[in-house]
């Protein structure tokens, strides 16, 4: 199980609460990537490298020699905590990388090079996906590293327009001397609303035809834990990737607790569907925060609430009361003074963290989102009334539920059987929605709309070449879908409230 790399968003605290979640027995399954870093930037400025990745207190002013000890361990990579790792580079010069690699080799397990990215900084910079025109390059690059660093060197690349062309592409990175290779199901243009469906086949294709002994990880469509285990077998990979999955849901590398097992964390409801509660996450997520990064002890926190709890007589609190109480919604007014310029990238992500997380909840609780969004970067008094907020939504959630189950239960949501039947999973995401939906107070993946419903909801409009060419398929393959009628996708968006003006922004999808 691979937590992917991902800009600003695979730092150090998230990594350790990803990996929170695995039992003693599994964590050592779960192998994780820093964000990719710019190898130029890493080696000529000391202070990107300095907020960038922070393996020892006192920084890194030259790459560490294999005889100097490491007396003041911090984060990045730490050897009890954080492993295994991946370090990740974008570079075009292999001689910049080298010196890059050279920084992290000490805490790290693995340098990958990122040959994925499709954003336009990446073709502007020249590098991730757009190094995939010369192929040449990206031998050099690759085999530079490989002879001259003493961790191994891999890569993640995007599939191309063909399968054999992919083969052929995996092979030349191979040849090069990357040791694994991670396979990103979708082409360089499936990026945004373009995303789609990673194409599993040609995984497969590239596991049937690559030597047995090569190490593949396949990278697109995991959503939900199960998701790992059906990737697993459909393309017969080593091991499996999630981002954006991770990012709603940290805990999807997690076995889900036994039933009659779920303890505090975990709710489950009556159907059995579960997963785990966003109070209990964001609680662990803060105290890791405090324990590792700001070297303090956590808050002392009373017992997360459980709907078995003894009732006082006074009717519950709901989140927005509980705003007022504070002061309109503002945080509290005495606090600790804010760290204004916080440079730290595990401060700095918890903002972007939360509104992933809590996707669901702060779409029904408009007052937590807007107490969300004026928290700033090294604010921890204002994410701490964030976490008062959720906790008493999530109370008020429960005794709902356990008031009247059925509002929470979608008649409509088939079994999981006649879903597999009436899955067209590349022409409508409605049954992923409704397989992967649950109470919004519990953590669960966002299931972004096909680029041709993000057509129909008008999220996505085409260029002049496009448009021609869909209007030619259309008119072969007749509409399916009548216009003027909203989709059934657009209908259960509505029914969770998330309509566009109140859908919170994505992160970028970088790679
Ligand atoms: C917020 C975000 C940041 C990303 N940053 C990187 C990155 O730094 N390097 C990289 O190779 N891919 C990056 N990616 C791409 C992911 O690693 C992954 O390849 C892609 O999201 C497909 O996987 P998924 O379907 O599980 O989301 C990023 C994705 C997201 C959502």
């Amino acid at each position: 199980m691979i937590l992917a790399p991902m800009v600003d968003q695979s730092e150090f605290a998230w990594r350790m609460l990803t990996r929170s979640f695995m039992s003693p027995e599994s964590s050592e399954n779960l192998l994780a990537y820093t964000p990719m870093l710019h190898a130029r930037m890493f080696t000529e400025t000391p202070k990107f490298r300095d907020h960038h990745f922070q393996p020892t207190r006192s920084g890194l002013s030259s790459p560490p020699k294999a005889e100097d000890p490491l007396p003041d361990l911090y984060l990045d990579g730490h050897p009890e905590i954080d492993r295994p790792l991946f370090v990740q580079f974008c570079a075009n010069s292999p001689d910049e990388l080298l010196e890059a690699a050279r920084y992290v080799e000490p805490f790290c397990d693995a340098v990958d090079l990122n040959l994925g990215c499709p954003q336009g900084i990446a073709r502007k910079g020249n590098y991730g996906a757009f190094l995939q025109e010369d192929w040449d390059l990206i031998y050099k690059l690759i085999n530079k590293l490989h002879l001259n660093l003493d961790v191994p060197v891999t890569a993640k690349m995007r599939i191309l327009e063909s399968k054999e062309k992919t083969l052929e592409y995996a092979n030349m990175i191979l040849s090069a001397g990357a040791s694994l290779i991670t396979v990103h199901g979708r082409q360089r243009e499936q990026k945004g609303h373009k995303t789609g469906l990673a194409d599993w086949s040609v995984l497969r294709y590239l596991r049937a035809n690559l030597p047995p002994d090569v190490v593949i990880f396949a990278n697109g469509n995991i959503l939900r834990h199960d998701d790992i285990f059906s990737c697993l077998e459909e393309t017969g990979a080593d091991g499996v990737m999630s981002a954006e999955g991770n990012l709603y849901d940290p805990t999807i590398f997690a076995k889900p607790p036994p039933i009659g097992h779920e303890g505090q964390e975990y709710w489950r409801g009556r159907d059995g569907k579960g997963g785990y509660r966003m109070d209990a996450v964001f609680r662990r997520y803060m105290d890791i925060l405090y324990k590792h990064v700001l070297e303090k002890p956590p808050p002392t926190r009373p017992p997360l609430f459980l709907p078995s709890d003894p009732q006082p007589d006074a009717p519950p609190t709901t989140a927005n009361e509980s705003a007022q109480n504070e002061g309109d919604d503002q945080p509290p007014a005495k606090r600790q003074k804010r760290d204004k310029k916080s440079t730290s990238p595990n401060l700095l992500a918890i903002q972007p963290h939360l509104f992933h997380l809590l996707r669901p909840l702060i779409t029904k609780h408009i007052d937590i989102r807007d107490a969300l969004a004026r928290s700033r970067a090294g604010d921890i008094p204002a994410f701490e009334h964030v976490l008062q907020l959720v906790e008493s939504a999530v109370k008020d959630g429960l005794l709902d539920y356990d008031s009247d189950p059925a509002k929470y239960e979608d008649s409509s949501i088939p079994d999981a059987k006649e879903q597999e039947a009436n899955l067209d999973k590349d022409e409508s995401s409605v049954a992923t929605v409704k397989a992967c939906k649950r109470p919004w107070w519990v953590c669960q993946p966002y299931v972004r709309p096909l680029p041709k419903e993000a057509l129909e909801n008008g999220s996505l409009t085409l260029s002049k070449k496009d448009r021609r060419m869909l209007e030619e398929e259309r008119a072969t393959e007749k509409v399916r879908c009548e216009q003027g009628r909203k989709s059934e996708r657009e209908e259960l968006d509505e029914r969770d409230g998330m309509e566009r003006g109140e859908v919170v922004r994505d992160g970028m999808v970088a790679g």
